[in-house]
C-alpha cells in the first residue's frame, strides 16, 4: 500500500515537473517566425476583392462600435478572465495599422501576433484566419489602406493576472491552435464543398459561435458546429443532425436564412446571428451562400446540446386556436394577449408580419429558453425586399416574473416543452454577460 503511494506520488511530481518544465520552454522559445517582406502591385479589382473578403470575414463587425468610425475598434469582448477590446485597423499612423507592412498583416493573420511580436488575444479569430490563403489576406490589406485612417486608441482592457501576460497566449496556441493545417492552406480544393469548406471555417468563422469551448476557451474541435452558448445567446447546433441540428433544411432554406435571416417555418436570426447576416453574409454572392449550405449539409452529425422538441410535437402544442390548454400559466397568456399576440397571433403563424411565425422555431423548442429570453428582452429587426419587420424590446416593461411567465407561455404553448423557464432564470439572463 505504502509502496504504491509512494509510486503515484512520484508519478505526479515528474509529470508536474515536466509539465513545468515544458511550459517554461514554451514561454520563452522566441518562436515566432519574422514577417515575410512582400510586394504586390495595388489595382482596383485587388481592393474590390479586399473589400468582399473583409465582408465576409466580419472584421467591421468587430472593428466598429456605436460612437466611433468603421475600422476603428473599441468593442468589448467579455472574456472568462476579462474583458478585450478590438484595436483601431485603419490605417493611421498612430493609433491603427499604418505602420505595418504586407507582411506583418499576413503574420498577424495567420498567427495572431503584432508588428511589435507580441501576442494577440484569441478575441482575435486568428485561429480561423489562419488557414485564409496569402491572396485573400493581401486583397484585404489592399482594400484596408483605402479606409480613411482614423485617430483612435483602443480602450486599456481589464484583464485579470495571470491573463493580462500576452505571453500566457503562446501556451494558449501550443495547445489550442490547430496544428494540422500550414497557413494559408484552406482553400486547397475544387469545387463547391471546398469552396463552402474555407468560407465557414477560414472565412466567415461559424464555430467561433457555434463550436463548443473548453474551459481554457479553445475550441472542441472534435465536436465542430455542434452548439455553444455565446454572449448569453445560444448559437445552435449547426450540424447535419436532423433533430438537434440543421440536417432538415434544404440547401435553399439555409441559403435564405444565411442571406436574409429568415427561413419561412424554420427560423429567424436574432441577436448576435442577426448581426453575422447584416454586417456579413448578406454581402456575399449567392454561389458562395451556396457552397456553404452544400458543406454544412455534409457535416458530420451531432446530437449535442439540451434535449430539444421535435418540430411535430411543437406543432401539437400550438395547433388549438386560442388559449386553451389549461396547463398553461395564465399569467403568461395574459401578457402574451397585451403585449406579443398582436404581431405574433395564437397559432404561432404570425399575424401581418411572416416573420413574428413561432411555431416550431429552434428558439421556442429548446427547454432553456435562452434566445426567447433575450429576443423579448432586446428586440429584433430584419431587412426583407418587402420590407423591415421589428419586434421591440421589452426590458424595461417587463419584471423578472413576467418575463418568466411569458417566456414559458411561449416555450410551451409554441414549443411543446413541459417545463417552466423560472424567475430567477429569467433574472440571470438579462443580468448575465450581454443584458
Ligand atoms: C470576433 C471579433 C473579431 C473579428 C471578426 C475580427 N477581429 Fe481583429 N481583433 C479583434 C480583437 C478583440 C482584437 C484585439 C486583440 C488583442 O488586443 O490582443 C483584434 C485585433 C486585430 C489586429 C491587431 C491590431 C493591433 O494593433 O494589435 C488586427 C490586424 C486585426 N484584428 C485585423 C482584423 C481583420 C483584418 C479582420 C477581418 C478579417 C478582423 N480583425 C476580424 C476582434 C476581431
Ligand atoms: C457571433 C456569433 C455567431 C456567428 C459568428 C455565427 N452564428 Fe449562427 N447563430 C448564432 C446565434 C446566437 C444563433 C441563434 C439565433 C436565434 O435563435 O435567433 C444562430 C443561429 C444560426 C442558424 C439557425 C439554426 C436553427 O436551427 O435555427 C444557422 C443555420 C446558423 N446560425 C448558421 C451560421 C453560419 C453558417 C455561420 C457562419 C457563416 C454562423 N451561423 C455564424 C451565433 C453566431
Ligand atoms: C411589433 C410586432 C411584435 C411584437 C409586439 C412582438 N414581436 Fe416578437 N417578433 C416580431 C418579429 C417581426 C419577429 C421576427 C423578426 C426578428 O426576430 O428579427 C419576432 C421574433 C420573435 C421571436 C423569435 C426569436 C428567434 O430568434 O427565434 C420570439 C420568441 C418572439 N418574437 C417573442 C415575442 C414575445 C414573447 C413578445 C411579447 C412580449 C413579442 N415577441 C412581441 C414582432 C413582434
Amino acid at each position: 500500500m505504502k509502496g504504491s503511494i509512494r509510486y503515484l506520488a512520484a508519478a505526479v511530481a515528474a509529470t508536474v515537473s515536466i509539465g513545468i518544465i515544458a511550459a517554461v520552454v514554451i514561454l520563452v522559445w522566441p518562436h515566432h517566425t519574422p514577417p515575410r517582406v512582400l510586394s504586390q502591385t495595388i489595382s482596383p479589382e485587388l481592393v474590390a476583392r479586399g473589400r468582399y473578403v473583409a465582408a465576409a470575414a466580419g472584421c467591421e463587425a468587430c472593428h466598429s462600435t456605436e460612437g466611433r468610425a468603421a475600422f476603428s475598434g473599441g468593442r468589448p469582448f467579455v472574456l472568462p478572465f476579462g474583458t478585450v477590446y478590438s484595436t483601431n485597423i485603419t490605417p493611421d499612423k498612430a493609433t491603427g495599422l499604418g505602420g505595418w507592412t504586407a507582411g506583418d498583416f499576413l503574420r498577424a493573420m495567420h498567427d495572431g501576433v503584432r508588428a511589435d511580436g507580441s501576442d494577440l488575444y484569441p478575441a482575435f479569430p486568428y485561429t480561423a484566419y489562419h488557414a485564409m490563403t496569402d491572396s485573400d489576406v493581401l486583397a484585404l490589406w489592399a482594400y484596408l489602406a483605402t479606409v480613411p485612417p482614423v485617430h483612435a486608441p483602443a480602450p486599456k482592457n481589464s484583464l485579470r493576472f495571470p491573463f493580462n501576460q500576452r505571453r500566457l497566449i503562446r501556451l494558449w496556441n501550443f495547445l489550442f491552435m490547430p496544428s494540422d493545417a500550414a497557413a494559408g492552406s484552406g482553400a486547397s480544393g475544387e469545387g463547391e464543398v471546398n469552396r463552402g469548406y474555407y468560407l465557414v471555417n477560414a472565412l466567415t468563422h461559424c464555430g467561433e459561435c457555434h463550436t463548443p469551448r473548453n474551459l481554457f476557451y479553445g475550441l472542441e474541435r472534435g465536436k465542430a458546429l455542434s452548439g455553444e452558448v455565446t454572449s448569453g445567446w445560444a448559437a445552435w447546433n449547426i450540424t447535419s443532425d436532423r433533430l438537434h441540428g440543421i440536417g432538415d433544411w434544404s440547401v435553399e432554406e439555409l441559403v435564405n436564412y444565411l442571406r436574409s435571416g429568415y427561413a419561412p417555418g424554420r427560423a429567424v436570426a436574432s441577436g448576435p446571428m442577426n448581426e453575422i447576416v447584416k454586417m456579413s453574409l448578406s454581402q456575399l454572392s449567392s454561389g458562395d451562400l451556396r457552397a456553404m449550405a452544400i458543406y454544412l449539409k455534409r457535416v458530420p452529425p451531432s446530437d449535442n446540446g439540451p434535449a430539444v422538441s421535435s418540430p411535430a410535437e411543437a406543432m401539437a402544442s400550438s395547433s388549438s386556436f386560442g388559449p386553451s390548454a389549461a396547463e398553461e400559466d395564465s399569467r403568461g397568456r395574459q401578457i402574451f394577449a397585451g403585449a406579443c399576440g398582436g404581431c405574433h397571433g395564437w397559432n404561432g403563424a404570425g399575424q401581418q408580419q411572416a416573420t413574428a411565425a413561432l411555431r416550431g422555431l429552434r428558439s421556442v423548442r429548446d427547454p432553456t429558453g435562452l434566445n426567447v429570453v433575450q429576443t423579448i428582452l432586446q428586440g429584433s429587426s430584419i431587412v426583407l425586399p418587402t420590407g423591415r419587420e421589428s419586434m421591440p424590446g421589452f426590458a424595461r416593461s417587463l419584471s423578472d416574473g413576467e418575463l418568466s411567465a411569458v417566456a414559458s407561455f411561449v416555450t410551451m404553448h409554441f414549443g411543446g416543452q413541459r417545463d417552466r423557464i423560472s424567475a430567477r432564470d429569467a433574472h440571470a439572463i438579462r443580468t448575465g454577460p450581454s443584458g
